[in-house]
């Protein structure tokens, strides 16, 4: 799992729970987050994101044409090793996507809406995918089962590219769409507060906590 989050205080709180792999973040949880778009800015939020354990952080280039999309992915990309450059699923973010990944560059394929612009992100060589659930849903389409294709092109494909479902809305989704073969997903913070949470998990654990105080366990 990746943490989808551009906030340092998020960043800070979710991250020592050690269930997150890397950050993801785009322009939109920058302009949320008051971080600017800049290459100084991305690289202060990656520094961060990597003190406390991250092992990846994907940060998205900008531009409208192919060549600004490749030279700010070109500057992102030199920030880190660790650094992996998102590129939305445009005509020139297409093109700019094989550019970069030819040239070594880490790239993740985003905005990703439907089935096909799996297959074109693989072909791309993008070593991950990122597919909007929740979005897919709001514009009324089957976001889940559109997803759960995804994740059979790619295995059937053989493809090492990972499809990395972003925009869930709730612990459910993740649930589910873990159950019928997805494997990695980026949360929102409001998302991943939901995964330590069950009221039973909090009753038993009031139980265990009214034992220990009455004496037992302990000497
Ligand atoms: O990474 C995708 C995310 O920023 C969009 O999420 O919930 O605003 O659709 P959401």
């Amino acid at each position: 799992m990746f943490l989808d989050t551009a906030n340092l205080n998020e960043m800070a709180e979710l991250l020592p729970l050690g269930i997150f792999y890397g950050v993801t973040t785009n322009p939109l949880l920058l302009e949320r987050a008051k971080v600017p778009c800049s290459h100084h800015a991305l690289q202060d939020l990656a520094a961060t994101a990597f003190a406390l354990g991250s092992k990846e952080f994907m940060c998205q280039t900008w531009g409208t044409k192919v060549d600004e999309l490749v030279d700010n992915g070109i500057r992102l990309a030199n920030l880190d090793s660790r650094v992996v450059v998102k590129v939305p699923l445009t005509f020139a973010g297409i093109e700019a996507a094989s550019m970069m990944s030819n040239l070594g560059i880490r790239v993740c394929t985003t905005a990703c809406y439907s089935p096909h612009q799996v297959i074109t992100s693989v072909s791309a060589g993008a070593e991950y995918v990122a597919p909007y659930l929740g979005r897919m849903n709001d514009a009324g389409r089957d976001g889940m089962q559109s997803v759960v294709d995804m994740q059979k092109i790619v295995d059937g494909m053989r493809s090492k590219t990972r499809v990395l479902v972003a925009s869930i809305r709730d612990a459910d989704q993740l649930a589910v769409l873990a159950a019928r073969g997805c494997n990695t997903f980026t949360i929102s913070p409001k998302v991943a507060r939901l995964l330590t949470e069950d009221e039973l998990t909090m009753d038993a654990a009031t139980d265990f906590a009214k034992v220990e105080e009455g004496g037992f366990g302990s000497s």
